[in-house]
């Protein structure tokens, strides 16, 4: 199994930038920049491989408002494992948990705890963006084949590896038309999912990689994605009395798939990103951002539901109407949720940041709404990871 990408080397040209107010240097020419040999549809899905999948999808339906519409596993002659899809608007999450103590799957969750394996794309061929990728240098995770669904049609996938043991999936939805993927049937009865969420797509995807590997990556998904680099953030922008992170974020031509990559700086302690390495025993997805255009009434429901936010100080609200200014919500409103706003020259955005959602201090997720903003919330950096920093500690960690 790759551990690591092949990582083909150009020293990076990052187009025309422009540096910000808040020191974060952004890429205007980044989505004309991006090459357009690999058209993606944005994100199939994106697969958890879990101890327990059964009680996982009951986790992200009882609190998260994702409906189970498909199964694959024993019942469905799945010998060794079991996988539930769940979606909520344009977002499919699967959760898959090993049946046996042997193979890829109850290694990965050993080594691991649960965590992010695939983030797959939608695509219109998946054998061309497979031969795209690999012929550019990406190691080969699954050669395309095409998956036949009998009436229901034929569902065709490739995949390539990425950092760490994380892999993108092509998926090729043309020809079929069946429940997610051959294999799995419909949960014909699914039980209520939580309402009054509005989770709509997948943000962006963050993945955290070793010290020094950073620009490995960037120019991966420069080389055999054809992504652009959209915004650099270096240490002095990201960083706090003790500690630090670097982050450059890649995008494909539409704007539609947005990947930051953190690596960690060295501080007086141990940077966020150094914990999660060290927890997760690997490179990985730190955190999947979901779209929302009602972050109040989602919030305010996912705390009732039992969902654990990072808490932001008293302080942070103090300042904040005169570094953002209207935000369309009272900021005693935004303080009474813990929902952090910044404003650049395009917008503004909201975001908040769950606590890790398993046993680790691993994988989070971020609820975010964008009005004109395409930033990441530099503004918050600082104060968002003070509050990191207070739960490293918590932890024994930092
Ligand atoms: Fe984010």
């Amino acid at each position: 199994m790759a551990k690591t990408a092949p990582h083909p080397v150009h020293p990076g040209e990052t187009g025309t930038p422009a540096a910000n107010q808040s020191g974060a240097v952004l890429n205007r020419d980044a989505f004309a920049e991006a090459k357009d040999f690999l058209p993606l549809d944005g994100i199939d899905h994106v697969e958890f491989w879990v101890g327990n999948a059964r009680q996982a999808s009951a986790y992200f339906r009882a609190l998260w408002g994702f409906t189970p519409v498909a199964f694959s596993g024993l019942e469905t002659g799945v010998r060794d494992r079991a996988s539930y899809v769940m979606q909520q608007h344009d977002i499919r999450i699967v959760l898959t948990a090993p049946l046996t103590p042997d193979g890829e799957i109850a290694e990965h969750v050993r080594a691991h705890g649960d965590g992010v394996r695939d983030i797959a794309f939608a695509v219109q061929d998946s054998a061309a963006a497979w031969r795209e990728t690999t012929a550019r240098g990406a190691r080969s995770a699954i050669e395309p084949v095409e998956l036949d669904g009998g009436e229901d049609g034929i569902l065709r996938r490739s995949a390539v590896w990425t950092y760490g043991e994380v892999r993108h999936s092509f998926v090729d939805r043309r020809d079929y038309h069946g429940v997610f993927a051959p294999g799995y049937r419909k949960v014909r009865k699914p039980a209520a999912a939580a309402q009054g969420l509005s989770l709509l797509e997948v943000d962006h995807c963050v993945g955290n990689v070793g010290l020094g590997d950073m620009d490995r990556f960037v120019d991966y998904y420069r080389d055999v994605f054809g992504f652009a680099q959209l915004i650099h953030y270096d240490d002095k922008v990201i960083h706090t009395d003790y500690s630090a992170l670097m982050s450059k974020v890649m995008t494909n031509g539409s704007g539609r798939v947005k990947f930051p990559i953190n690596e960690p700086a060295t501080g007086k302690k141990k940077s966020q990103i150094q914990e999660f390495l060290d927890w997760y025993h690997a490179p990985g997805v730190q955190h999947v951002a979901l779209r929302t255009e009602d972050i109040v009434g989602t919030v305010r429901r996912l705390r009732e539901n039992g969902v654990e936010f990072l808490g932001m100080p008293h302080a942070y609200y103090e300042s904040l109407a005169d570094r953002v200014g209207d935000v369309g919500v009272p900021i005693d409103t935004l303080e009474e949720l813990g929902i952090e706003a910044d404003r650049d020259e395009e917008g503004y955005l909201l975001q908040i940041f769950t606590r890790p959602i398993q046993d680790r201090p691993t994988f989070f997720f971020e609820i975010i709404e964008r009005h004109g903003s395409r930033g990441f919330g530099v503004g918050n950096f600082k104060a968002l990871f003070e509050a990191i920093e207070l739960e490293q500690a918590r932890r024994g960690n930092l």
